[in-house]
């Protein structure tokens, strides 16, 4: 049929005729196709891998199979992305099959933009159903590299592992695609296309977004610290869908200069960059903050705007300490908070410093396995404010996501509401001031994180065997070296919301002076296997809190290779990354 096209370049949409003959839906014949699981966080496959026919319209075709019809017939759906390479074509495939399963209405981000956070906050805003997001996260963009897509629920967080597993029990018998047959959408302006009684709306990736931080941060704080010239602020979007924020909101709303912001402009292959912000692959904005005379707060956000780093002069704050930190001072530096907060929570691999804010300030406090999916229950129920992970996540209950720019506002709060009262040319309390303070008043727990990237599964997998089989001949008071075990085991969760239960989801051994060594495979690459292997220990002594972290970790680091005997298992001499 024919499409009647209105498009409005202001933010306010034109509306339009309906159709009235309706859309016409085929139905086209698929077969199933082999490894459609989902990972930690959706489906992440090589470009060419979804280019192949029908891969990802049968995946679409299945989570629909999955869901019940109440919660998507007539329905509202959100969709965007992080702007990587084949986004524009997956929009079109993905809006047709919802059209072709009877989905009433999708907000697009124009141009297929969308950071996760944006799409937790337009799906709660909108009371929409759900949100597709187009991202493959922090992993390489472009025609040879990664492509994915997660699905996220009406409370704007991640689908649950029970929809995930349907999804992917649907996609071993799906034999029919519903597609509607309609003409490709022009995502490139604003406004809405009707095709009968479904319509497509072009919405600002910005808006909605950062109406929400303006009801959580106090901006004229933050803009009085950016505006000042003895602050030095650097923002590194890399290249990725954070480029599309960072002028918006850090620019023309809080008043940081425009070359304040690096690499903001987002690409399809970002740059050729791997977005992930951390020591490795965010060099360039570690050499800068490392410099002499260097910047005074430094941050970078990942491929969908989820993640984030943060830096100080020479200083790096590693991500179990910066969701402590936040958590200590949100209540007096942010106003979204202003009334307390209900509760604090980490992953399970996370060191160690969030629980001792959570001692002190007397708050309910959680442990959950890593995923930003298991806070979400958490904060539904009401119990749940403040949480993090060590793989550079951050955020709050304002959405169910992590949210990059919110952890970067929060530490510009804090830094801000500490020197609100100090004059021109007085020092102003640092990054590393904050930190160091901190840790005087809760100890330091020392925490380094090693990742085997792209090793061969089968290895991998045995060393996960070994290492599990030494867990279950292991008791407590085991003599590991200099470290006496107080338990072993293989992590295992039940939400005390929902009462699910997860398993295996690490294998740690924790020492009686609260040291731990723990062991995961990454459920986010795309090839092979990933080894991690996360180290801490607890240090109360102020004395020796400016020791660097390899080296304060040098034993236990030791014992963790030597015990899971991961060299021989992966043939890895080294590590790939070390956070
Ligand atoms: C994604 C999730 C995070 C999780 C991380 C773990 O970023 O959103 O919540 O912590 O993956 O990744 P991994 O590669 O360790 O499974
Ligand atoms: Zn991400």
């Amino acid at each position: 049929g024919s499409t009647i096209r209105v498009t409005s370049s202001s933010s306010t949409p034109s509306t339009t005729i309906a159709e009235p003959e309706g859309i016409k839906i085929k139905s086209i014949p698929t077969k199933p196709i082999e490894g459609q699981k989902t990972g930690t966080s959706g489906l992440r496959k090589k470009v060419k891998v979804f280019m192949q026919d029908n891969y990802l319209a049968n995946w679409i075709q299945a989570l629909f199979n999955s869901l019940p019809p109440e919660d998507y017939k007539n329905g509202l759906l959100v969709l965007g992305g992080d702007g990587r390479y084949f986004n524009r074509e997956a929009a079109q495939i993905i809006i047709k099959i919802a059209a072709g399963n009877g989905v009433g209405k999708i907000l697009v981000g124009q141009e297929g933009i969308l950071s996760t956070p944006a799409v937790s906050a337009v799906i709660r805003k909108r009371k929409a159903n759900g949100g597709f997001i187009m991202s493959a996260s922090h992993n390489p963009g472009g025609p040879e590299y990664d492509w994915g897509i997660k699905f996220n629920y009406s409370s704007g967080q991640p689908a649950p592992e029970s929809i995930t597993d349907k999804i992917y029990g649907n996609t071993l018998s799906i034999s029919v695609i519903k597609i509607a047959d309609i003409l490709d959408v022009d995502i490139s302006k604003v406004g809405v296309t009707k095709f009968g009684s479904f319509s497509v709306e072009v919405i600002d990736p910005v808006s909605d977004y950062l109406e929400l931080l303006e009801t959580v941060f106090d901006f004229q704080l933050i803009k009085g610290l950016l505006s000042r010239p003895d602050f030095r602020f650097i923002f590194d979007a890399m290249h990725a869908v954070t480029g599309a924020y960072a002028k918006p909101i850090l620019v023309d709303k809080l008043g940081a200069s425009l070359d304040s912001i690096s690499n903001g402009i987002p690409l399809e292959d970002f740059g050729h960059g791997h977005p992930d912000p951390n020591l490795t692959y965010a060099k360039d904005l570690v050499n800068i903050l490392y410099a002499e005379n260097g910047p005074d707060f430094g941050a970078a956000s990942d491929g969908d705007g989820d993640r984030n780093m943060i830096l100080g002069r020479s200083f790096f704050v590693t991500p179990s300490d910066s969701v402590a930190v936040i958590a200590a001072n949100a209540r007096e530096a942010v106003p979204y908070f202003k009334n307390g907060v209900k509760g604090l929570a980490r992953s399970m691999p996370t060191s160690g410093a969030l629980d001792r804010v959570a001692e002190k300030l007397d708050l309910p406090f959680f442990e959950v396995p890593t995923g930003w999916k298991f806070f979400g229950n958490l904060m539904d129920a009401g119990n749940l404010s403040v949480c993090g992970e060590e793989s550079f996540g951050t955020g709050s209950d304002h959405i169910r996501e992590k949210d990059g720019i919110w952890a970067v506002l929060a530490w510009l709060s804090i830094i801000a509401h500490r020197n609100k009262d100090k004059k021109p040319g007085e020092k102003l309390i640092s990054v590393s001031d904050i930190v160091t303070e901190h840790w005087a008043t809760y100890g330091r727990n020392f925490f380094s994180r090693y990742d085997y990237e792209e090793c061969e599964s089968e290895g991998a997998n045995k060393m996960i065997e070994h290492l599990r089989d030494i867990v279950s001949k292991s008791k407590p008071g085991d003599q590991y070296g200099s470290y006496v075990l107080q338990f072993a085991d293989d992590f295992a969760y039940t939400d005390p919301v929902d009462g699910s239960v997860v398993s295996k989801q690490g294998v740690r051994f924790v020492f009686t002076d609260g040291s731990r060594i723990i062991y995961r495979l990454s459920g986010t690459g795309s090839a092979g296997a990933t080894v991690r292997v996360y180290i801490e220990q607890f240090e109360p002594d102020v004395s020796k809190h400016d020791v660097d972290a390899q080296i304060a970790l040098k034993p236990l680091i030791d014992l963790a290779i030597s015990m899971s005997k991961l060299k021989d298992f992966t043939g890895r001499e080294k590590p790939t990354v070390i956070t």
